[in-house]
Formats: structure tokens, C-alpha cells, sequence
């Protein structure tokens, strides 16, 4: 049968890619999941909740007590924040490809960022736009203002921002989210914000879109706040007229995100944040580690992320980096080629970092000797 056009004319992610070439017993720095258990309270109250008969389809935005939750957590970068600004989803992912969805009719242009996450460009060509890629500066990746302001056409309907990164592991700074914010005012533009790591930040603060839900929506998920990828959690704020439309959206989608995993992470919400300092501070220091090696090798550079768990080195060798991504994978190390993100991510390579002290050690000596060899002319 003919896939739709559309679908046939997005390539396959170049992550997964470069686990169909790895060896069974390759150091896995690939993956963005978090390698630690969940929080206890979130596998208890999704147990509870399945033995208690809670397995129906919930209401369409999710059980209220979840959406309160949710509201009240966030509330610390916007007071005005209640349960009628969240909707509970079935993953980040289906909330960033509902918002598309909702908001994005053919022609219309979306701006995303490069590199960045792989999803962004191909849910807007899903929904009949075209996504336009801008530059994120090199080193501590930030929106290239000037950049963003001469790619704004009259066809521009929103600015798809990232942070913390995936995969640069940026992370915004205040005045980076002052210009978007003025530039979505002045333009007309919505702003949809990806805030999926919003717990993993380092140095700094994080600089959320929440104060500006007049023209932004934020994106959220569980799946890294809680290490349940599994589930299939997320969420997206956004003022009154836009969660109408998301609303009517997600019922067509899948009619309601799933039950138990909701009950879980309801009963972990209480007690997450010794969790996520615990996280904050076992990720810091594997970015430690990881930022010191890379740094120690001839050829290969990087400036220590401040925030998500991935590096984002960049290299100066005579290739590209997938051809660098597919010696290191022949050598035994899986990593992904900055070029799977975009344009502007050629001459890097990602690496998470959510994995144990001894793989990135492992890991970490496998680019070395490669890159060493690279340079030798063995390779
Ligand atoms: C930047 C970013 N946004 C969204 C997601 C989606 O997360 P999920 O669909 O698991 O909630 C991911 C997952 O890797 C991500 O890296």
C-alpha cells in the first residue's frame, strides 16, 4: 500500500539509525532515558490505581486532580496558573505533535531550532507546513536572534524553542527569551516551548515561557522528570482559547491519555523534589566527567552543558559526523551525528550522558582511541 506523501517524504530518525548498525555489547550513549528507577510513590500509585479499578478512559484532558497538580507545581513561573491551563498527555511527543496539529494549517511556516530535537520539522511538514530551521550559536547555543528576525515571513506562525536542549544541552538565557518573546509580539508569531528537561538544569535558572501564555504554550513531559518513558506522560499549559483547541484535538487523537500511569505520577508529585535533586545532582556529575574527557582529547571539544544529559562536542576532523558516528560505532560506542539534527548540527557529535559513571568511562576511552587513530591516518 502507497504511504501518504507526506510520510514518505520524512527520513527515517537518525537516531534509530545507528542502532541498527551497533554490535550486541556496544557502550550505549545513544539513547536519551533516563538510566535511574522511577520514584517508588509513582510505581505504587499506578499499582493502586489498576487494582482499584481505575481503568477506563479518563476525561479527555486528564483526571482534574492531575491538571491541579500540575498547575500548582508550575505556578512558581506563573501565579495565575489552574488546572484549566493543563492538558495531560499521552507523551511530550503527542503534545507537541497536537499542538502542530491545532495551529499549523498548510504553508504555514514554523521556525525550528538546528540543531535540535528530530521531531519538531517533521510534525510540521505532518501538518502541512513547512519547517524552517534557525541557527542556534555555537558554544552555548542560544537563538541567533538576527538570524531568526531575517527568516520571518508573513507565512511564520510559530517559533518551536527547546530548553534545556536536546541535543546541545543549552540552556536559555534571559535575554534569549526576552528577544523570542518580543520578536512573537511584534510579529504575530506563537511560541511553542519544549520544556521536557526542565528539571535537569545545572548553572543558572530556567528561563520558562509560563509567564508568557498570551502568545506561548509549554510543553511538558514525565518521562524524564520521573524516568518513565515507558508510561507515555506529558503534558502542555497554555491559556483558556488555546486548551479549547488542544482539547478538541487530543479527543481525536487518542480520546484520553492513559489512566493508571496518570494516578502514578499523581502520587509521586508530593514527594518529587528530594527525587529530582538526587537526579539533578547524580546527571551533574556524570556531566562532569564526560565535559573533563571530551576535553582531554586532541580534536575533540566542548564547553560543559548546562542542563538536559547530553554533550554536544563538536570536532575537527576531516568528516562528517556520520562518518565519525559509524567508526565509533564499528569501534563499539554508540552515539548519534550532530547532522540528525539539522543543518547546523554537522561537526558534532551527541552523547547522553544518562548512563553510569563506568560506560561514559568505557565510552569515553573508545572515542579517544579512535579519534587518536583518526588522527594517525589508521583509520
Ligand atoms: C526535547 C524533547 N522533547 C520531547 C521529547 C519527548 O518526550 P516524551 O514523548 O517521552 O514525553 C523528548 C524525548 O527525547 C525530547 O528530547
Amino acid at each position: 500500500m502507497k504511504v501518504s506523501d507526506r510520510l514518505a517524504a520524512i527520513p527515517m530518525s537518525g537516531i534509530r539509525k545507528m542502532f541498527d548498525l551497533a554490535k550486541p555489547d556496544s557502550i550505549n550513549l545513544g539513547l536519551g532515558e533516563p538510566d535511574l528507577e522511577p520514584p517508588k510513590e509513582a510505581i505504587e500509585g499506578m499499582n493502586a490505581a489498576a487494582v482499584d479499578g481505575k481503568n477506563k478512559y479518563s476525561p479527555t484532558a486528564g483526571i482534574p486532580e492531575l491538571r491541579d497538580a500540575i498547575a500548582e507545581r508550575f505556578s512558581r513561573y506563573n501565579p495565575g496558573l489552574s488546572g484549566r491551563n493543563v492538558i495531560v498527555t499521552p507523551s511530550g511527543s503527542t503534545a507537541l505533535l497536537e499542538m502542530t496539529q491545532a495551529f499549523v494549517d498548510p504553508g504555514d511556516e514554523v521556525l525550528v531550532p538546528s540543531p535540535g530535537f528530530v521531531i519538531y520539522a517533521p510534525h510540521a511538514s505532518l501538518a502541512g507546513g513547512k519547517p524552517v530551521e534557525y541557527r542556534l550559536t555555537e558554544g552555548d547555543f542560544q537563538p541567533d536572534i538576527d538570524y531568526i528576525q531575517d527568516r520571518i515571513t508573513e507565512k511564520t506562525k510559530m517559533i518551536v524553542v527547546n530548553n534545556p536542549s536536546n541535543p546541545t544541552g543549552g540552556v536559555l538565557s534571559e535575554e534569549s527569551r526576552k528577544a523570542l518573546a518580543d520578536i512573537a509580539h511584534d510579529k504575530d508569531v506563537m511560541i511553542m516551548s519544549d520544556e521536557v528537561y526542565e528539571s535537569f538544569v545545572y548553572e543558572g535558572r530556567h528561563q520558562s515561557f509560563l509567564p508568557y501564555l498570551d502568545r506561548a504554550v509549554v510543553v511538558g513531559g514525565f518521562s524524564k522528570m520521573m524516568a518513565v518513558t515507558g508510561w507515555r506522560l506529558g503534558f502542555a499549559i497554555a491559556n483558556e482559547e488555546c486548551m479549547d483547541a488542544l482539547v478538541k484535538m487530543q479527543y481525536h487523537v487518542c480520546a484520553s491519555p492513559g489512566m493508571p500511569a496518570m494516578y502514578g505520577v499523581l502520587n509521586a508529585m508530593p514527594s518529587i523534589d528530594p527525587y529530582l535533586e538526587n537526579a539533578r545532582a547524580t546527571f551533574k556529575k556524570r556531566r562532569d566527567l564526560i565535559s573533563k574527557r571530551i576535553n582531554e582529547i586532541d580534536g575533540m571539544s566542548i564547553i560543559p552543558p548546562k542542563g538536559a544529559f547530553y554533550a554536544f562536542p563538536s570536532f575537527d576532523l576531516d568528516m562528517t559526523s556520520q562518518e565519525l558516528a559509524n567508526e565509533l560505532v564499528k569501534a563499539g560506542l554508540i552515539c548519534t551525528p550532530g547532522s540528525a539534527f539539522g543543518t547546523f548540527g554537522e561537526g558534532h557529535l551527541r552523547f547522553s550522558y544518562a548512563a553510569s559513571e563506568e560506560k561514559i568511562d568505557k565510552g569515553m576511552d573508545i572515542l579517544a582511541d579512535t579519534v587518536r587513530k583518526i588522527k594517525g591516518g589508521r583509520i
